[in-house]
């Protein structure tokens, strides 16, 4: 969603790295970009609509200004024209904001800046800070920055320049916001994704504080204004491997990745012991088990539960982040709440994940970005080690979420006195893109037909769902998955020759009735193709089979999801979409 970067440089030309660096979050998405610069007490603005590149050709990158502010929006509050991309200046001209989240008490705000006579020039909600920052002129800036954020309701991440001052403002609450220096600069940025060429450490600000950060010093204040330590992370392999390579497209790019991924992954929970502390005193007391997240997140947490309720025998159950919070959870300490996340910054996740510790629950977090919100608050990280994920469409790091809650669940069967389910190091052996030239043919007939289908039983069901949302998502093309069983209950109604059905068949015990499900289908006209790694008897009726490599069936949906990656991302190609960023999405929902 939106980005924020803020530069303070000792020399000249700082237009030319902001911009650089403002485009490491375009994989963020956004719709609009606009900077700040300062000198002599003077603001100079630019903005524009679409691309970066349009507001790089408003700039001269030999400017001679030291310091500046920049953001990309993802239009909330308001309509995506210029008035409402950031920065926004106070009416007095002598601040400027840059602002993730979102302000929701901003229409009672809007009245009291009225009865102070300021009038807001754009229509969104950032726009009062700056506002608010200009009233009461005699109090220290930092203090009356205290004092405005705790006017605020919501979720932000603030960057603010003074006409005044070298030196640059920030505050967060629900949103993250990172702090880099060298002897030569200050930048701060809400992903630490812009620090990997200059920078060997960088700092997290807290959530609920607030700083001032200029050349030299970083001084971080509490909400009491009480100073705060922090520390410093270093910039790893994490921030720096996201490079396109060979590929075209991200997308291209991180499917193909799955393998290697999944590889690393095993050999990093052989080499350290990230069960350590999920022992059996910790679970001692564990009743049930909650997993939850959002979209691909909440597909795996889907597919942990079935995994846990199978192999550990424990209750388990999987939430939808948005709807967890507003269930009236019956949580407590005897819950364990698993919560799964790419970015670990969704937004959703991280208030479900703030309402679990009230509650008393504990907490594991299954996150990619190690330095995540979602990763430092919870008791436990286990990680994704998938690498930077660009492209919008999760894919390595659903593949690698299924592996670490098999593991996960294996470990957990493990406690309860269990010998393993599975060798999960089977995984190493398997061929992941088996017949993958042939999705081309797919894709072709996904074209051709007017309604799309994904049906399964169990582990597979899930799989539909992950392939359905895949190809929605990137090709905008509107289609269903349901349970095969669920069929004959309403949607069957919806079958005939226009359709094409993909039935997902990975568990041998569920086959015949998978196949008793496509031949319901084949009788209304549907066409069928069967995506399998089972022997099927040959005289069954299907109009295509495709074969994924053959895996015991308890790991079968770590690879059943591959082809649907690829065929959404084949399909998004044809139809000339872009398939790293499709319209309306962006990368990490910060907001609810
Ligand atoms: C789908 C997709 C989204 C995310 C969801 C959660 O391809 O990317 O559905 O899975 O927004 O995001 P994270 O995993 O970052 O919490």
């Amino acid at each position: 969603m939106c980005g924020i970067i803020g530069y303070l440089s000792t020399s000249p030309g700082v237009s030319k790295k902001i911009i650089h660096n403002l485009k490491k979050l375009e994989y963020r998405g956004y719709d609009s970009s606009g900077i700040c610069l300062l000198k002599n007490d003077k603001f100079f603005v630019k903005k524009s609509i679409g691309e970066i590149k349009n507001l790089q050709k408003k700039l001269n990158f030999n400017d001679d200004y030291t310091c500046g502010i920049a953001h990309t929006r993802w239009a909330t509050h308001g309509k995506v024209n210029l008035k409402n991309t950031h920065p926004h200046l106070s009416q007095d001209k002598t601040w400027a904001v840059v602002h993730n989240g979102i302000i929701e008490n901003f229409l009672e705000l809007t009245e009291y800046l009225k009865s102070q006579n300021i009038s807001l020039s754009s229509e969104t909600d950032s726009e009062i800070i700056p506002q608010l920052m200009s009233i009461n002129k005699n109090i220290d800036n930092i203090e009356k920055l205290r004092n405005v954020t705790c006017m605020l309701r919501g979720s932000y991440a603030i960057c603010l320049l003074h006409k005044n001052e070298q030196a640059i403002y920030i505050a967060r609450r629900h949103s993250p916001l990172y702090i880099a220096q060298n002897k030569n600069s200050t930048m701060i940025s809400s992903d630490p994704v812009t620090f990997g060429e200059d920078y060997e450490y960088y700092y997290a600000l807290p959530d609920d504080c607030l700083a001032k950060v200029d050349l030299k010093d970083i001084s971080v204040y509490d909400s009491n204004l009480k100073k705060v330590n922090i520390k410093p992370c270093e910039v790893g392999s994490f921030e720096k491997s996201a490079e396109l390579g060979k590929y075209p497209y991200y997308a291209e790019k991180e499917i193909n990745e799955i393998p290697k991924i999944i590889d690393g992954l095993m050999l990093n929970y052989n080499n350290v012991d990230h069960f350590k502390n999920i022992d059996k005193e910790f679970i001692k007391n564990i009743k049930k088990i909650k997993l939850i997240g959002c979209g691909t997140a909440y597909h795996a947490c889907f597919m942990g539960a079935k995994f846990i309720q199978k192999d550990a025998e424990i209750e388990a159950h999987a939430e939808i982040a948005s709807e967890f919070r507003y269930s009236n959870p019956l949580i407590d300490q005897e819950t364990l709440c698993i919560f799964l996340s790419q970015s670990g910054e969704t937004a959703d996740t991280l208030l479900s994940l703030e309402l679990a510790k009230k509650m008393g629950a504990k907490t594991i977090a299954i996150v990619n970005v190690p330095y995540s919100s979602i990763a430092r608050e919870s008791d436990i990280v286990l990680p994704l080690c998938a690498g930077m994920e660009i492209a919008v469409m999760s894919t390595k790091a659903y593949n690698a979420m299924l592996v670490v809650l098999k593991l996960l669940s294996e470990h957990l069967r493990k406690l309860n006195g269990k010998p393993m389910n599975v060798d999960i190091s089977e995984l190493q052996n398997v061929d992941y893109f088996k017949n993958i030239d042939k999705i081309d043919e797919i894709t072709d007939l996904v074209l051709k037909h007017e309604k799309i289908f994904f049906i399964g039983r169990a582990e597979d069901y899930v799989t539909a769902l992950e392939a359905g949302l895949k190809l929605k998502e990137i090709t905008y093309i509107n289609c269903i998955s349901i349970p095969s069983g669920e069929l004959k209950h309403g949607t069957l109604s919806l079958v005939d020759m226009k359709s094409l059905v993909f039935v997902i068949a990975t568990d041998q015990t569920l086959l015949a009735k998978n196949l008793s499900s496509a031949s319901e289908i084949k009788a209304r006209g549907g066409k069928i193709i069967l995506v399998t790694n089972l022997d099927v008897p040959c005289d069954m009726d299907i109009d295509y089979i495709y074969k994924f490599d053959k895996i015991d069936s308890s790991l079968s949906s770590i690879l059943s999801v591959i082809p649907f990656q690829m065929l959404s991302y084949k399909t998004c190609v044809k139809l000339g979409y872009s398939p790293d960023k499709p319209r309306n999405l962006a990368k990490s929902v910060t907001v609810e």
